[in-house]
């Protein structure tokens, strides 16, 4: 079995000004050491006004904090107003892109085709999707989950192949979870992550085995280590505890 980088993301979503986000950024790598950096890949998500100050930041001070986009567009440039294309975003050396996030699924009308054409725009452009899957109260409630995540994961992965699977991290974000304070429990978050990984096998035989897969939902410093003692999560898409440098650090030092 292959050993996997645990990988843990903050998703700032529509929080925090460029002048914000550059002050959460220079806190949070106060906070964090070599040892730190050493155990997990830490991944900070601004909004996109943010990302080229975050960008300098993260350079002029050498902070190895990847930095990664919260959506994209799948087409290199044309008239689309308000979208932004891959190349821009590789240009400001983004490495991780989040596509089918939930709140982008429900609110913004995102189907399974366009995650599947932003995952692929991404990896095209030498970038990381951060691929987001889940099921809703009523999915979970009527028995629908693994179908409902199986088919998400077919759906986003089509026509993606070679050692590209290899780039992807996938993110189980029960929709339930999100911002409600009310998280999966580690076996339930766990289960649903193996029914991802096979279908990843699948897709993709024993290359499965090396695609991080996160859990979101609610992960905050009183329950992430209980998460990632479940060897099937390898990490964390976090939105409102990555907010604070203090909180999100004391998440990646999980294992103190
Ligand atoms: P919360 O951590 O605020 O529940 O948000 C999870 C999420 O949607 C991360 O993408």
């Amino acid at each position: 079995m292959p050993e996997r980088q645990p990988i843990m993301a903050g998703n700032w979503k529509m929080h925090h000004t460029h002048l914000e986000a550059i002050q959460v950024v220079q806190k949070l790598s106060y906070q964090l050491d070599e040892k730190d950096y050493d155990g997990c890949e830490v991944v900070v998500c601004p909004a996109f006004t943010a990302l080229r100050s975050v960008q300098t930041v993260l350079e002029a001070d050498r902070i190895p904090i990847a930095l990664g986009a919260q959506d994209v567009h799948w087409k290199e440039q044309g008239a689309f107003t308000g979208e932004v294309s891959p190349v821009m975003l590789a240009k400001l050396n983004v490495s991780y892109v989040i596509v089918g996030h939930s709140e982008r699924r429900e609110l913004f009308g995102e189907t399974d085709e366009t995650v599947s054409l932003k995952l692929k725009a991404v990896l095209k452009h030498g970038m990381s999707p951060i691929v987001c899957v889940g099921e809703t109260l009523d999915e979970r409630e009527a028995g629908r989950t693994d179908t409902k995540v199986s088919g998400q994961i077919r759906a986003g992965f089509a026509g993606v192949r070679g050692e590209d699977p290899l780039r992807c991290v996938v993110a189980y974000e029960p929709i339930w979870a999100i911002g409600t304070g009310r998280n999966a429990t580690p076996e339930d978050a766990s289960a649903t992550i193996a029914v991802i990984r096979q279908t990843l096998r699948e897709l993709y035989k024993g290359d499965a085995d090396e695609i991080r897969i996160q859990y979101g939902g609610s992960v905050k410093p009183g329950n992430i280590a209980d998460l990632m003692a479940m060897p099937e999560i390898d990490g964390a898409l976090v939105g409102g505890a990555s907010l604070d440098p203090v909180d999100f650090s004391r998440l990646i030092k999980y294992r103190a």
